[in-house]
């Protein structure tokens, strides 16, 4: 195996050091090394992560390889700083068979590019209606600990706590995709001032929020963990504020969109601002940064939703609900968060990492630690052009804005995925 020294680079923010990497593990960390056998990666004025741990993202395969395949979609990760990526279950054929989710890791492994980590479904089909065969998928391969029928809420209570008590046995994780359907039939976008304006049916709040407030009660009840995905709403920060404070188990993700953007953007019909749950207003925007500081969220998650151009460049009410963010979610943490690296590392990567007990991740570099790490410009600017995204798929809200920060390299168990900006595979 190949070593690497990086020389002159800021670990999480500190006082430049040098990082050597050897048989895929962080050999040494300090001022001075010296590795006449090592690759000198040049770590001048740059800053070192733990590699990128996304919690929810959506790669399309098997299904719908003309959005994104496993490969195309670690590539985008590899190249957004990520080494470890949770593949959501809403594939054609969904991922609620042990074959399913097998299928999706071994496809993962092939591509080797970052470690893909099949969610389950909760429900067959997403249908809502039977529990899917958990336990097989948590035995197989792909030793599955996180379930979800993301894309659609597991809206009926009693199902909701089975699963709640079936996952409890393996410690897993039920993630919820906080949507009360009988309060959304038709909705188009946020329900407010805007979508009143717009004549568009609305997705009130309470929809997410009242989900939110059933499912903390029932984990409480049955002592599971719970995981709620994409926060959108101030009123979900404080339900999930009052739940951490009881002791509830449950953690919480927000995406970089939500943290960024507003329901102004209706405004322009573009339906590449179309998502669920579907961007809110400033005021929730501010209270999601707030919380994500606080700790109240845990973590960033992309929510990386790939469409192909006939799903998202239509009229707004038929165009698929979704963004891309792998490739950008960094530059926005840091727009965002500013160079707070400490809090970038934690809520990006050591968090997301331990929620999903994914081994070698989100450790930061120090000896004997397996070498999955990034290297951030963060004075770098880029222009985002959708064309140039590695991604099949070209549905970036962030098309030709200029954002801070560039991954310069990333590293899997001490190879590199991506060096200079481009990925090596
Ligand atoms: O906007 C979304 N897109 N939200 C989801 O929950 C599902 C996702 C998708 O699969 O496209
Ligand atoms: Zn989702």
């Amino acid at each position: 195996m190949s070593s690497y020294l990086i020389s002159n680079v800021s670990v999480v923010g500190a006082a430049p050091t040098d990082v050597l990497i050897r048989d895929g593990v962080v050999a040494a960390v300090g001022a001075g090394l010296d590795a006449p056998e090592a690759t000198v990666v040049d770590g001048t004025g740059l800053v070192a992560l733990p590699g990128l741990v996304d919690l929810h993202t959506h790669l399309r395969e098997p299904g719908r390889e003309d959005a994104e395949t496993v490969e195309s979609g670690s590539r985008a990760a590899a190249l957004g700083g990520y080494t470890a990526v949770c593949a959501m279950a809403n594939t054609s054929p969904v991922a609620d068979t042990a074959g399913v989710v097998e299928q999706v890791w071994r496809l993962g492994r092939e591509a080797g590019l970052v470690d893909v980590q099949p969610v389950g479904a909760v429900t067959v089909g997403l249908a809502g209606e039977h529990l899917a065969e958990l336990g097989a998928m948590a035995d197989s391969a792909a030793r599955v600990r996180i379930f979800s029928d993301d894309g659609h809420c597991v809206a009926d209570p009693r199902l909701m706590r089975r699963a709640l008590e079936y996952v409890k046995a393996f410690d897993g994780i039920i993630a919820q995709h906080a949507e009360e359907p009988r309060l959304t039939e038709g909705a188009q976008m946020h329900e407010g001032e805007v979508s009143t304006r717009l004549g568009l049916t609305g997705w009130p709040a309470v929809a997410e929020e009242a989900i939110i407030a059933r499912d903390v009660l029932l984990a409480e009840h049955v002592g599971s963990r719970l995981h709620v995905c994409h926060v959108s709403t101030a009123g979900s920060v404080e339900v999930l504020r009052q739940a951490k404070a009881r002791g509830v188990r449950v953690t919480a993700e927000v995406t970089p969109h939500h943290l960024l953007l507003t329901d102004s953007r209706a405004e322009t019909y573009d339906p590449v601002y179309k998502v669920n749950p579907p961007l809110r207003t400033a005021a929730d925007v501010a209270a999601l940064r707030a919380a994500l500081v606080e700790g109240v969220i845990d973590i960033v998650a992309t929510d990386h939703a790939p469409h192909a151009v006939e799903d998202k460049e239509c009229e707004w009410a038929y165009a698929r609900p979704g963004m891309l963010g792998l490739e950008t979610a960094l530059s926005i943490a840091l727009d965002v968060l500013g160079p707070q690296w400490d809090l970038i590392a934690e809520r990006m990567s050591r968090t997301p990492a331990r929620i999903a007990g994914l081994e070698g991740h989100g450790l930061d570099p120090a000896p004997g630690v397996p070498a999955n790490l990034t290297l951030v410009d963060p004075a770098a600017r880029r222009t985002i052009e959708p064309a140039e995204l590695a991604s099949r798929s070209r549905n970036t809200p962030y098309a030709r804005m200029t954002l801070p920060g560039r991954i310069v390299a990333t590293f899997l168990r001490g190879e590199p995925t991506v060096l200079d900006g481009k990925a090596l595979k």
